[in-house]
């Protein structure tokens, strides 16, 4: 009787699936996971934490779809802090409730809550990720996406032999929630991380971390993917493999135009994928990133996260624990010309519709800055520069996250006073971005201010970094969208001269721009995905001074262009 059910459910079930892929595009397919946000013991650096995982995995499970395929993800929280998760650089064409960063598009989900995000990867090859968007619990919750090309196509160039993820963290030997509740206390920064990882493993160069050293497996002559990601809290890194050449594909899930480099640099939330060919003499070459890190005088985590890429031909026999892999040369931690030696080698593979009308014209500053300590303030609290605390902004607006609703359930139900649709267009005194900045302008306003775009506008943003404290790269993320990168510099963005270095033809499309240090990016989209979207320096650090803004994009006319309605379990506050 029981198996009479079961046969007849799964019957059933299999209509359904049948249904609900013929109805998107066929051969579609549905994933369906269980994320269970729980403490679990990890072993790194000689001590055991209790770090908060998914599925008691470190990093998190890999998921592993098709373009145009459905995942839903029923997320549940078994750990004592508020959680959410975000796909980074999934698009979430009209479903922005699914998108998940905290406060932005859904109230947290609480110790013991749980929420199921829906959302259909469409339009997008390559390499994306998830990672917790709360506090800085993505310290230790993150995992890879791997979209292969539609069912039925194949890459834009030889199927490689084998495909592997390099996923590069930061860590912590404490817990890294107490390390920015701390930095919160005092105003001043957070203690920079003491390893890099791989794959959740800092490799041999650190202590007690040997005999779990990260092996990417190779054969003599094989051609491999390898998909790196940057998922590191604050810090953008130098990628490389001793004696390899790598030749760039992808990036941020789109094809890019190949070339051929030996180091890589990604920021934070940036992925990149490359390909690999065995044309060395079999043996074990380490894979190696370490920081690049543009801010003066700024402390950084100055260690090498190493994995070794072995040669089948060459296993580690005992003799390896003398003999170490070979070991690449590294760029110095401030080599910003190699920096943009690599961003500025991106083009999309052909010649690609960008928009030449422009509806919204953006000047964005983005920056850090400092507040002044009210008097009897206590000293601890204000452990800043000379008694203050740091601070960052956009246009002088430093962004405040809500608290009592998200920012799209006030939008979607009309609720006032949750948020104003004042964020300027421009920065409220123009400046010397990149020069000798007066104090008198350190100091930016705090707001939960929004700027609202018609659907369907064209929109160019210049992003202009600024020499507020200090000066440093920003890997700048915007949500629910791909922008074409157009030209990138240093200096104060002259739109009389640098317009002309606009690449109109094939610039690259990614979620995320290394925002130059002292420098600017400039880019340009189509605002035809309805929601509340949040741009943000993906350095963690710098997203809790402040250093974000939000697009607040409004419905189409056609019935593609509409927000879809909440799914019934979202969390509220
Ligand atoms: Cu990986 Cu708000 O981003």
């Amino acid at each position: 009787m029981d198996r009479l059910f079961s046969t007849i459910a799964l019957f059933l079930l299999g209509l359904l699936v049948l249904f609900s892929s013929v109805s998107s595009f066929p051969n579609a397919k549905t994933h369906y996971h269980d994320f269970v946000v729980q403490a679990t013991k990890v072993k790194r650096l000689c001590k055991t934490h209790n770090s908060i995982t998914v599925n008691g995995q470190f990093p998190g499970p890999t998921l592993e779809v098709n373009n145009g395929d459905t995942l839903v993800i029923h997320v549940i929280n078994k750990a004592r802090y508020n959680v959410t998760i975000h796909w980074h650089g999934v698009r979430q064409m009209t479903t922005a409730w699914a998108d998940g960063p905290e406060f932005i598009t859904q109230c947290p989900i609480r110790p013991g809550g749980s929420y199921t995000y829906r959302f259909t990867i469409s339009g997008q090859e390559g390499t994306l990720w998830w990672h917790a968007h709360s506090s800085w619990l993505r310290a230790t919750v993150y995992g890879a996406i791997i979209i292969h090309p539609k069912e039925g196509s194949s890459y834009p160039f030889p199927k490689p032999k084998r495909d592997s993820v390099i996923a590069l963290g930061e860590w912590w030997d404490a817990n890294p929630i107490d390390v920015i509740r701390e930095a919160t206390r005092t105003g001043a920064t957070p203690n920079v991380s003491d390893a890099y990882t791989i794959n959740g493993q800092p490799g041999d160069l650190y202590n007690c971390s040997s005999k779990d050293t990260v092996i990417v497996p190779v054969d003599s002559g094989e051609t491999n993917l390898i998909r790196v990601i940057n998922a590191a809290l604050n810090q953008q890194l130098f990628f490389t493999i001793a004696n390899h050449k790598l030749t760039v594909v992808g990036a941020d899930a789109s094809y890019v135009k190949p070339f051929t480099t030996s180091v890589l640099m990604l920021g934070p939330g940036q992925t990149t994928d490359v390909l690999v060919k065995a044309d060395q003499p079999p043996a074990r070459y380490y894979i190696a990133a370490r920081a690049y890190a543009s801010a003066q005088g700024a402390p950084f985590d100055n260690t090498t996260t190493t994995a070794i890429l072995e040669y089948k031909t060459a296993p580690c026999t005992a003799k390896c624990t003398t003999s170490k892999p070979i070991m690449p040369r590294l760029p110095a931690y401030n080599d910003t010309t190699t920096a943009t030696a690599f961003t500025t080698s991106f083009r999309s593979p052909r010649k690609v519709f960008v928009p030449t009308e422009i509806d919204e014209n953006l000047f964005i500053t983005a920056g850090l800055g400092i507040n002044q300590c009210p008097p009897k303030t206590r000293a601890r609290n204000c452990q800043g520069p000379n008694g203050t605390r740091f601070t960052a902004s956009m246009n002088n607006v430093s962004f405040v996250l809500p608290s009592n609703f998200s920012l799209l359930q006030a939008h979607h139900q009309g609720v006032r006073g949750v948020f104003t649709t004042d964020f300027p267009a421009k920065p409220p005194v123009k400046f010397d971005y990149t020069g000798n900045v007066s104090r008198s302008l350190w100091q930016p306003t705090p707001g939960t201010k929004v700027y609202r775009l018609k659907y369907g506008s064209r929109v160019q943003i210049v992003l202009q970094g600024t020499n507020i404290f200090t000066a440093e790269n920003h890997p700048i993320h915007l949500h629910g969208y791909d922008f074409y990168i157009l030209a990138e510099g240093f200096g104060n963005f002259n739109p009389k001269t640098d317009s002309a270095k606009f690449n109109l033809v094939d610039p690259p499309l990614r979620n995320t721009v290394s925002l130059p240090v002292k420098g600017w990016a400039v880019i340009r989209f189509v605002a035809d995905n309805p929601g509340v979207w949040i741009m943000h320096c993906h350095l963690d650090v710098h997203i809790g001074w402040g250093l974000a803004t939000v697009f607040l994009v409004d419905n189409g006319v056609g019935p593609l262009q509409q927000l879809e309605q909440p799914p019934p379990d979202l969390p509220v506050c």
